[in-house]
């Protein structure tokens, strides 16, 4: 019996250092360890044994059960380990190779600009204020002293949500917004932002673009402080050597209002195509904030005064960078975007 005993484990052991996989080690576990294996079938015939007989045959068995199930076990760590290793040669990075030729992207040029411009009036010390391009009629007309049924309003259709909810058409309402938190003390800011319009788009205008409002209110504000921050504007974003010029124009908002000329960076001013052959380029309008305006937000205006300004940031940087379509903008065609890689 014993001999039998030990021919089992030693076939049983053989059999498992033979097993190359988890797959067949699994078979030689259910045939060793189940009800039908050679173990269990000699213990079926142990009726006829002494009690002594039987009980010395039960713990053999066992101990041979036993010595089987750690062999597996042991060859199992073994599978596993070689798979693993198997896996983490297979899935080893070859550093060696090249990399792939990812294209760097660059800052689209309307970014650029307003960046720009945002630094410019940063070292001024103005702020950078932000409102909601979904904007109330009561801040992007009524309290910008445009009341329901003012001619104004037809040179600004815009896209309505509600009879009282539209598409900003300006950054100006940020100038109601700003002035309300402000709540009676000065205010410096400027405010990026996108505004829609119902404009049908060519090659100069588009139902949505970029503004840059300004807006400066204290007790001491005059004309020629607008003048010369707008002249130092100009400076900085077109060449040192840019003058400015006001004409007469017209907001609702703001009294006086002027329309702003630069004088042209490309012939310097003796007239080209560029400028029309006059010699300046309009650029922005701006103007007095309105005494109604600054009433209205709770500013007295014998005591407050301010100025404000719009840029169209897309006119600006079409003149600066002599584009000739706004479409350009927002088609994302990487030829156009790629011209402004590492511009700055
Ligand atoms: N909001 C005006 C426009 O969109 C521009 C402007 C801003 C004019 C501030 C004067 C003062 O046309």
């Amino acid at each position: 019996m014993t001999e039998k005993l030990n021919q089992i484990l030693n076939e049983a052991k053989a059999e498992i250092a033979k097993a190359k996989s988890m797959l067949k080690l699994n078979e030689i576990r259910a045939f060793y360890t189940g009800k039908k294996s050679p173990l269990a079938e000699m213990m079926k015939n142990i009726a006829s044994l002494t009690i002594e007989e039987k009980k010395t045959l039960g713990s053999a068995s066992n101990k041979v059960k036993q010595e089987i199930e750690l062999a597996i076990s042991q060859k199992r760590n073994e599978l596993e380990n070689e798979e693993i290793n198997a896996k983490l040669n297979a899935e080893a990075i070859d550093v060696t190779l090249p990399g792939y030729d990812l294209k760097n992207g660059s800052i689209h040029p309307i970014n650029k600009v307003i960046e720009e411009l945002e630094d410019i009036f940063i070292g001024m010390g103005y702020k950078i204020a932000e409102g909601p391009e979904v904007e109330i009629d009561v801040f992007n007309f009524e309290m910008l002293n445009v009341p329901k049924g003012h001619p104004a309003r037809d040179m600004q259709d815009s896209f309505y949500i509600n009879d009282n909810v539209l598409m900003r058409t300006q950054t100006s309402p940020v100038q109601v917004r700003t002035l309300l938190e402000a709540n009676g003390k000065p205010v410096k800011i400027v405010c990026p932002g996108k505004v829609y319009r119902r404009d049908d788009d060519d090659a100069t205008h588009s139902h949505q673009f970029m503004q840059l409002e300004g807006l400066v209110v204290d007790k001491n504000i005059t004309m020629s402080d607008l003048k010369g921050t707008l002249s130092m504007l100009m400076k900085k974003m077109f060449g040192s050597e840019r003058k400015i010029r006001f004409k007469p124009s017209y907001f609702p908002f703001t009294e006086p209002s002027v329309e702003v000329d630069v004088s042209c960076f490309k012939c310097g001013g003796k007239g080209c195509p560029m400028c029309k052959h006059t010699g300046w380029i309009e650029v922005l309008g701006a103007g007095m904030v309105h005494p109604n305006v600054l009433k209205g937000v709770g500013y007295d205006p014998n005591v407050w005064r301010g100025f404000a300004f719009g840029v169209g940031i897309e006119r600006v940087t079409m003149l600066k960078y002599g584009i000739d379509d706004i479409r350009n903008f927002y088609t994302n065609d990487s030829r156009f975007l790629k011209q402004f890689e590492g511009e700055r």
